[in-house]
């Protein structure tokens, strides 16, 4: 199969999202897709499978021009889409969910559960993987929700499958599986659009990159004939040399200190302590209990028992309401389901935690409220056309950027971030870096949980390992190292 998309132009409402986009991907190749986060990578795709109509431009299948009336066409066409934001039923079970577009029946016209069971197991150990098929999907992490999409659609054995931001949410080990069943995929014949904001995947996996910024493609290139700072540079306009910003602030006092937090089963003996304005990073594999104790300590799950200290001063946090009135503030690694209400405007996200503040005698100051919120839209440099649109809307990085200024607008004085640059650009995740170190600079102290170690090594003070719900060691900024930490996470001394 060959397809390929000219001049693809598309609007909503006022703001123009694509301008003559020219993209094609074939049989048996990996075409990589990146650029900064509403550049209208997701928007092409959704375009070419059907959820949204172009408003110009043309796309031609193997010779003949067609458009696809709906996702579900372009999936039995052979086109599938491997969405970045989770397109799961929390309340459905993990079977449920992988059934969900084409039920098997029986001959009465039933659910075959027998034959969906069958199916899934047999996709499952084909691809050496475990699903708890039964649960039901809220109850499973992003990682496991992700596995479930992606091998939803790898049993439509389509011809061509778009993957956006597949590996986002998964361990080290279903990255390696993924990355094998992608193998096997080229040499069957079939092609794929690989989008990620990972530079090393994308050099990995690709044949070709194109590379898009505000709405058009600006190069695309066999792999081979290309390089990270070009990339960087087609994607962002600029070079960028420093990474990491230097960190300006000497952590101060301890102001936090956690003393034998544990749960049964899930982790045991967290002790830890946190001082002023500084950057604590938690690295670990994922699954290894870093989220569960950012969970447990911020009261969203329950705790066996802990002594929590605050300023010296013993503290309980047994739900939510008592982390924020203790001044905690709480960045999720999922933003569909806890971090944003998607039919609020991007203003009504930041503003609602916080809205005491605007609102004296029952009157909203209005113009305050606006002030505040477009001072910290533009300082995350979310881009939408205006803060009154719905966040769901957005992009997946500038959702990820309201949830950050949400927060950040609660002034907490302790921030937990669990993945904070998780599915954000090059050049924004730079904007996410000089805002810690902004924050830092006041006073906030930071708990960072990050998958990514080179990003936990250029911007902690300090960086706690955890390995199966333990902390399994403690490295200071110079003594940090990426073998290191990956010893103490894979239960190395
Ligand atoms: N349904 C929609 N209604 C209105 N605007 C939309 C809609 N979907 C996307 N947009 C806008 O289109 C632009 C491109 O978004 P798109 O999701 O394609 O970006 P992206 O390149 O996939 O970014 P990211 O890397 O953050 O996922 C953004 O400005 C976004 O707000
Ligand atoms: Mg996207």
């Amino acid at each position: 199969m060959n397809i390929e998309m000219r001049g693809i132009s598309k609007s909503f409402g006022e703001n123009q999202v694509l301008l003559g986009v020219d993209f094609n991907v074939r049989s048996g190749e990996v075409h990589a897709l990146m650029g900064e986060n509403g550049a209208g990578k997701s928007t092409l795709m959704n375009i070419l499978t059907g959820l949204h109509r172009a408003d110009g431009g043309s796309i031609v299948v193997d010779g003949t021009e067609r458009v696809f009336a709906s996702p579900r066409e372009a999936e039995r066409n052979g086109v599938a889409f491997i969405h970045q934001e989770l397109n799961i039923w929390p309340n459905l079970s993990i079977l449920e969910n992988l059934f969900l577009m084409n039920p098997p029946k029986t001959a009465l016209g039933t659910l075959d559960f027998a034959a969906m069971r069958r199916r899934a197991e047999e996709a499952c150990a084909e691809l050496g993987i475990t699903l708890p098929l039964d649960a039901p999907a809220e109850e499973c992490s992003v990682g496991q929700q992700q596995m479930t999409e992606i091998l939803r659609v790898l049993m439509l054995h389509a011809q061509i499958v778009i993957m956006d931001e597949p590996t986002a949410a998964l361990t080290e080990r279903e990255t390696e599986v993924l990355f094998g069943v992608m193998k096997r995929m080229k040499a069957a014949g079939v092609g794929i659009v690989y989008i990620s904001h990972r530079m090393e995947e994308v050099f990995a996996v690709s044949d070709q990159v194109t590379v898009m910024r505000d709405g058009g493609a600006v190069s695309t290139l066999p792999t081979a004939q290309t390089d990270m700072g070009r990339v960087v540079r087609d994607m962002v306009g600029r070079s960028l040399t420093e990474y990491y910003p230097a960190r300006t602030r000497t952590p101060g006092e301890v102001i936090f200190a956690i003393h034998n937090m544990h749960s049964r089963d899930v982790f045991t003996d967290v002790s830890f302590t946190l001082r002023e304005g500084e950057i604590l990073g938690v690295a670990g594999l994922m699954g290894a209990g870093r989220t569960e104790i950012m969970r447990a300590l911020f009261g969203v799950d329950r705790k066996d028992g802990a002594q929590i200290r605050l300023h010296g001063e013993e503290i309980k946090i047994d739900t939510p309401r008592d982390a924020i009135r203790a001044g905690i503030g709480f960045i999720t690694e999922n933003r569909k389901t806890e971090g944003l209400i998607l039919d609020f405007s991007i203003g009504d996200n930041i503003s609602l935690p916080c809205i005491d503040r605007f609102a004296a005698h029952h009157i909203v100051k209005a113009k305050e409220e606006d002030a505040f919120i477009t001072s910290l839209a533009e300082r995350l440099g979310v881009k939408a056309a205006s803060t009154e649109v719905s966040a769901g809307t957005l992009s997946g990085g500038n959702q990820q950027k309201v949830v950050i200024a949400k927060w950040v607008g609660m002034q907490p004085s302790i921030l937990i971030m669990d993945e904070p640059t998780r599915g954000i650009d090059v050049g924004a995740k730079r904007d996410i870096y000089d805002l810690m170190n902004e924050l830092t600079e006041a006073g906030v102290s930071i708990i960072m949980v990050s998958s990514e170690l080179p990003e936990v090594i250029g911007m902690s003070d300090r960086i706690l390992v955890v390995h199966e719900g333990r902390i399994a060691g403690e490295l200071s900024r110079e003594e940090a190292t990426q073998e290191k930490i990956i010893t103490l996470a894979t239960g190395g001394e």
